[in-house]
């Protein structure tokens, strides 16, 4: 069995050395190397959404990219959404909107409304719906959901 291969990783603002197979999905050197929780196991398949996250700056299902792939990119995680010790907005309208039940898919949720608000300050509810349609909820928060993504928009554009 040949040995892991040394990987260096960038991710929330920190580089990282890690030792894995280079086909070792990004996921689980993010959750089991690296302690960040944020991403979630989901479906494995890049189906679900809740393993979300952003690749410079894009976002990306991290069950189903080989860790050699994030090699030299620049990788954020939930836990790098907050700065200063303050939450980013989007993270704030979730929990002002009260958009979690059982919490499973928010990370995914809020790494897609982060990169949608990066790119369109002002999105249309359609436009929300239409980036968030493959991340799948099964609590049925979904309404919940877009008020938050309305709300962090409105606020980061400094209209509440
Ligand atoms: Fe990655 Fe479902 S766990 S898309």
């Amino acid at each position: 069995m040949p040995a892991p291969a040394r990987l260096q990783l960038s991710v929330n603002g920190a580089v990282w050395d890690v030792a894995a197979d280079a086909d070792t999905p990004l996921l689980y050197v993010l959750r089991n190397d690296l302690g960040l929780n944020g991403p979630k196991f989901g479906c494995g398949l890049g189906e679900c959404g809740a393993c979300t996250v952003l690749l410079d700056d894009r976002p990306l299902r991290s069950c189903i990219l080989p860790v050699a792939g994030a090699a030299g990119r620049q990788v954020t995680t939930l836990e790098g959404l907050a700065s200063g010790g303050q939450l980013h907005p989007v993270q704030q309208a979730f929990i002002d909107e009260q958009a979690a039940q059982c919490g499973y898919c928010l990370n995914g949720m809020i790494m897609m409304a982060k990169a949608l608000l990066d790119r369109n300050p002002a999105p249309s509810e359609a436009e929300i719906r239409q980036e968030l349609k493959y991340n799948l909820c099964r609590c049925g928060t979904h309404i919940e959901i877009l008020r938050a993504v309305a709300l962090a928009a409105a606020r980061m554009r400094g209209q509440e």
